[in-house]
């Protein structure tokens, strides 16, 4: 008899491709998915840390999932993720949810199967967090959430320490997976069907300088170029301070390697960055904007911004600013700066206060808004070619998909388009998304 399983996934890509391996390992062993966690025997989060608001959210769906525990006693209810490989976070979790009775990080989640099968034995309840971690050498499964598109994670871990940022504490040093099993996994899921892969790191940049034979991304990605079939391939997250000149040669010179950039740059002034542990300056993030549109003028480029760090005057914030309105972004994810336990920045002085936080994230993003309609406008009247992701989220007689520099294009259609790509006349251009009529199936 199967059981049915619900994840609920927070957080980042790396984030959503775990919960599709963790739901690949649960489909091998009798469990099948379900969209109600009401009918789920399993409910799992897989959790985010990376700013407090995503940990309130994690614990807030937990309390609601009280209700459901009490009323069917039998639901074995998991934690796992970022938020549970952080120090002393278990009790802190089981003081205010005492029914969760599986818990687990990221380094073991492999195991999912084996604890599930030992919960279901003896109802015992299962609190391990592994520090080291083989996940680099792991081939597992993954029931992927679209048959035509995939992730793929070329490495793990983060060796930065930005004085913000949680990620090294939870995810660990960098670990980069073999070229060999990499290009294995993208050859079996383009055999599949799969026609765009998205590569997966924390800084895809420095990918392949944990081998003892050092390689480069931009190597892999040559590699990866050349398989026949795939039609699409993007990676994130790059990191200005490894972001090589060959990479952009190997854009330009690629067929399938898609004309859209995410490189986050996050303060525009150089003290800030100093402060952050960045190892760029605005100058340097400037030249690569420069190389990269003078190489592919037809590139997206978009990035992560943090305003509000410690110690930010209003000038530094206005360098901010003022980078936004140099490079004009595509789009970008603009976050207030959240302390995170553990970090260098925790302890600095002069955090800013919440109200100018979000003062200045308010100006922010009307400038950064202002860029992403320019952008867009000039797809007007344009013809796209567009790989179609699904059904609109507002209007069942449209469909949604994305151009090869990462625009999302909604256009009247049926189910029957998803997964293929089509020719789409751009009508109008809206601030985050492209609206158009349907010109032919390619
Ligand atoms: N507060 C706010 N934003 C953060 N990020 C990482 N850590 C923090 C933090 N403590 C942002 C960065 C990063 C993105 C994934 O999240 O901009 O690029
Ligand atoms: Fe965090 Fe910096 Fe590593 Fe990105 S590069 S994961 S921001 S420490």
């Amino acid at each position: 008899m199967y059981k049915k399983f619900f994840i609920q996934t927070f957080g980042c890509q790396m984030n959503e491709h775990d919960s599709e391996v963790m739901a690949g390992l649960l489909e091998e062993r009798f469990y099948v998915p379900t969209k109600d966690i009401k009918e789920a025997d399993f409910i799992l989060l897989n959790t985010c840390c990376i700013r407090e608001k995503a940990e309130s959210k994690v614990l807030s769906m937990l309390g609601s999932l009280k209700k459901i525990k009490e009323k069917k006693p039998s639901l074995i209810v998991g934690v796992c993720g970022c938020m549970i490989q952080q120090k002393n976070i278990v009790p802190k979790i089981l003081h205010a949810c005492p029914f969760v009775n599986l818990m687990f990080g990221t380094n073991n989640m492999n195991r999912l199967p084996e604890y599930l099968e030992k919960i279901e034995k003896n109802g015992q309840p299962i609190y391990e967090i592994v520090d080291e971690d083989s996940s680099a050498e792991l081939q597992l499964p993954a029931s992927r959430e679209y048959p035509f598109k995939a992730f793929v994670n070329i490495m793990y871990g983060c060796n930065n320490f930005c004085t913000y940022c949680i990620v090294p504490y939870v995810r660990g040093r960098e670990r980069s997976r073999k070229r060999e099993d990499i290009v294995a996994e993208v050859r079996r899921l383009v055999e599949d069907g799969v026609v765009e892969v998205m590569l997966l790191g924390q800084n895809v940049d420095s990918y392949g300088n944990d081998f003892a034979e050092p390689i480069s991304f931009a190597s892999l990605l040559k590699e990866i170029d050349d398989i026949p079939g795939i039609e699409r391939i993007r990676f994130m997250t790059s990191h200005p301070k490894d972001f090589s000149l060959e990479l952009i040669d190997v854009i330009k010179n690629s067929k399938h390697i898609c004309h859209s950039l995410h490189l986050p740059v996050q303060s525009g002034s150089n003290e800030v960055l100093r402060r952050m542990n960045r190892k760029y300056t605005r100058e340097h993030y400037l030249e690569i904007v420069q190389a990269m549109r003078e190489a592919i003028p037809d590139v997206a480029l978009t990035t992560d911004i943090i305003v509000g760090f410690p110690g930010e005057t209003e000038e530094q914030f206005q360098e901010t600013v003022d980078l936004v309105e140099t490079v004009g972004f595509d789009n970008a994810f603009s976050f207030i700066y959240s302390k995170r336990p553990g970090t260098a920045a925790e302890k600095f002085e002069d955090q800013i206060p919440l109200d100018i936080k979000k003062e200045r994230l308010q100006r922010l993003n009307d400038v950064l808004s202002k860029w992403s309609l320019h952008h867009n406008k000039k797809y007007e009247g344009q013809n796209v070619k567009v790989l179609v992701e699904g059904l609109s989220e507002n209007n069942d007689n449209m469909v949604s998909g994305r151009t090869d520099t990462g625009k999302t294009v909604i256009f009247q259609g049926d189910p029957s388009l998803i997964g293929k790509f089509v020719d789409v006349n751009i009508t109008t251009a809206q601030t985050w998304v492209l609206k158009g009529k349907l010109e032919e199936e390619i």
